[in-house]
């Protein structure tokens, strides 16, 4: 293929995916399956590759990350990022409405109105269609740059699609947020990997987009709606019609606005959205009003604060009493005991609700809770509805306080609490029935060794038939174990539980799925150890350093915390498991039954790593290869591309045009500097 063929397929195979991928945003339409659309993906990386001058920053294959911001620039916005001023109730809204018919004289006006997305405001800088800049709100004036990672999310157009009207800068703002179910599934991991428990999307969105890693951000999938365009010259006459451009550019907006005519259909759409926007996927806590003419946007101007046209009601949150009945306690697979609330049912935005979280003994204390009390329980941004207080004065006068579990509920076994920490553990790791059949259920799943035809019911009675005790003794089983073996099913509606038997097929196909979790590779066989804080993504960073489970096992703590993101936490965990003694028979069984506890080599990727463990920064203009050529060829051959020059940096790559302060830190820092040329006769490519 020449470079004009490659140049020219390039871009068609970005216009294609870029087509497919806002079609899947705007419209949730796939034309194509996810088999076909990673295809194209990986016909682009193929041909960026073979002719990295063509890789462009807007490349739909940039958006996997891999870029790490040390500290995020700090940069001023071009226009100030305004709040709206918030309102609660129906009269207030009739009291904006006055104002802004006596600000606009007597003409005719309408409004836009929009839900109030809760999520984290971002202003996107456009030139010539591509993204530039990307910053958050900050505190109005000026904002942290986080171009890197708003790069990954995959509803921000990089390119956008080219439109008659677009003028050649301008500014668009909007909010990032994580679905519910994103959120929900990023917990439910945590909760396997015995992590602590993210509080809510908003949070963890706005913890996400400052992350040091950008591959970490794209797997975290945000998404975001735009809802706000600004160019120096007026494109466009009213908000609407500036909600319809973005559409047309590229643009997620959420289809839920509404054009209204009087403040009278503004409340009608308020109590519409009251409810139903729980079955939106992301959370809402209000509504936006805005004037949709802009010319009468700009009559009415702004105060120091916010602007006269807009206004945001806010919903209550949505909130009920009832009593407590009691306080059980969830033993988790890493034995953390989460305590719950048992409630008198009561309805609650829609749903009844008989349980609520209470996080841990910490939490009932400062709630002063007591068995029998009236409580608030509230359901904010989260699922899980929580106990948010105590109606004091309807308290009983006879409720005794309450005193916390000392033991496990499950076994008996005498909790403890680590320094620091909030939550108590039952340390009864390898009696303890649900730690047991929890490590187990862990072990088997997809992502790990992939058992999935032996369900948490099978697992249940093989435990109980005394024929596992551990992940090792699946190996041993045989047909006559499992062929005929009976198992409870509980089920939620019906109180106690029904008896069942395992059927001849479902015996051999247990059999059959042991026998070819055998293969999953060794990072997957890690990952099912369910090691504290050791889940998917530090399970593959592990065995790229330690390829054989021996060395893993054998590594010092200090050697640990020397491998790129693993953390303190985590080599503390991973001493702590390899040190015990009943974790190391437990691998040497599964060593014995022949599960690969070693990288399989001859899947090893295309470069010889002839850089690993050497970290590089590039700056400047180069002439043989594009910026991203060379930091494909770094990552290929094992080495890191960091954003910024420290004292731990080995190499500077210095092209054409690179800024004197780099130069300067670097020699101040005594990194050394290398040119293209160095850099390609390292790594032998220099031809
Ligand atoms: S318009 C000058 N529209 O609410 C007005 N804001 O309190 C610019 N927000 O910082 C904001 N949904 O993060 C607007 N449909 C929506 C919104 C929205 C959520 C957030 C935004 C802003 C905050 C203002």
């Amino acid at each position: 293929m020449t470079r004009e063929e490659a140049k020219k397929t390039i871009d068609e195979l970005i216009e294609k995916i870029d087509h497919y991928n806002a079609l899947y945003y705007q419209e949730s339409v796939s034309e194509i399956s996810d088999y076909e659309f990673d295809q194209l993906l990986k016909s682009l990386e193929d041909l960026e590759t073979k002719f990295p001058e063509f890789k462009y920053d807007y490349s739909p294959t940039q958006r996997v990350g891999g870029t790490i911001t040390k500290s995020f620039d700090t940069v001023t916005h071009k226009n100030a990022m305004l709040s709206l001023s918030n309102t609660y109730s129906e009269e207030e809204l009739f009291d904006f409405d006055k104002r802004v018919e006596k600000g606009l004289e007597g003409q005719s006006y309408e409004y836009l109105c929009e839900l109030k997305f809760d999520g984290v405001a971002i202003s996107l800088w456009y030139e010539n269609g591509v993204l530039q800049r990307a910053v958050t709100r900050g505190d109005g004036t000026r904002g942290d740059d986080i171009t890197t990672n708003a790069r990954t999310i995959r509803s921000i157009p990089l390119k956008l699609r080219s439109v008659s009207s677009m003028p050649n800068e301008f500014e668009v703002r909007g909010e990032v947020f994580m679905s519910r179910k994103v959120f929900d599934a990023l917990n439910a991991e945590r909760e396997l990997k015995g992590e602590a428990l993210l509080a809510n999307p908003r949070n963890t969105t706005s913890g996400t987009l400052k992350m040091q890693d950008s591959s970490v951000v794209a797997n975290r999938k945000l998404d975001c709606f735009l809802y706000y365009f600004q160019s120096d010259d007026r494109v466009v006459s009213t908000h609407e019609k500036a909600i319809h451009l973005l559409e047309k550019l590229g643009f997620s907006i959420s289809k839920t606005y509404k054009k209204c005519q009087s403040i009278h259909e503004v409340i009608e759409y308020m109590k519409e959205w009251e409810l139903k926007r729980f079955d939106l996927p992301l959370d809402t806590d209000g509504i936006v009003i805005k004037v949709n003419e802009l010319n009468q946007q700009d009559q009415l101007g702004f105060t120091a604060k916010s602007p006269r046209w807009a206004i945001a009601y806010k919903y209550k949150t949505q909130s009920a009493t009832t009593r407590l009945r009691g306080i059980t306690f969830q033993v988790g697979r890493t034995g953390a005991i989460t305590p719950v609330a048992e409630l008198e049912p009561v309805l609650l935005a829609g749903t009844t609700v008989k349980r609520a979280s209470l996080h841990n003994a910490n939490e009932i204390e400062r709630l002063e809770l007591k068995i029998g009390d009236y409580v608030f329980v509230e359901k904010g941004g989260e699922i899980i509805p929580k106990v948010t207080g105590v109606d004091l004065e309807n308290r009983p006068y006879d409720l005794e306080d309450f005193v916390y579990t000392e033991v496990c509920p499950e076994c008996g076994t005498k909790l403890f609490r680590k320094e620091g920490e909030a939550v108590h553990y039952c340390p009864n790791e390898a009696g303890c029935p649900p730690q047991v059949l929890g490590r187990i259920e862990h072990f088997i799943q997809r992502k790990a060794m992939n058992i999935e035809s032996l369900g948490p019911e099978t697992i249940r009675g093989l435990l109980d038939h005394g024929k596992i005790k551990d992940v090792a003794d699946l190996y041993a089983l045989k047909y006559d174990d499992l062929n005929g073996l009976e198992f409870k099913i509980y089920s939620d509606k019906k109180e106690g539980y029904s008896v069942r038997s395992l059927r001849d097929k479902s015996a051999r196909n247990i059999i059959n799925s042991i026998e070819n979790s055998k293969s999953q590779p060794f990072d997957q066989l890690l990952f099912g150890l369910g090691i504290r804080y050791v889940g998917a993504t530090v399970s593959e960073k592990l065995v790229e350093y330690y390829k054989d489970i021996h060395d893993l096992a054998n590594a010092s703590y200090e050697e640990l915390i020397e491998v790129p993101e693993i953390g303190e936490r985590i080599a503390e965990s991973l001493r702590l498991y390899f040190d015990d003694k009943n974790n190391k028979e437990l691998i040497k069984r599964l060593i014995g039954f022949g599960l690969k506890t070693k990288v399989d080599e001859t899947k090893e990727k295309k470069g010889n790593n002839v850089l690993e463990g050497k970290t590089f920064v590039i700056s400047g203009v180069f002439e043989k290869v594009s910026r991203d050529g060379l930091k494909e060829l770094i990552k290929n051959q094992g080495g890191k591309v960091l954003s910024s020059i420290s004292s731990k940096l080995d190499f500077l790559v210095a092209g054409d045009k690179m800024g004197p302060s780099k130069m300067e830190k670097a020699q101040k820092l005594n990194i050394q500097t290398i040119s293209e040329d160095d850099f390609l006769n390292m790594i032998g490519k220099n031809d």
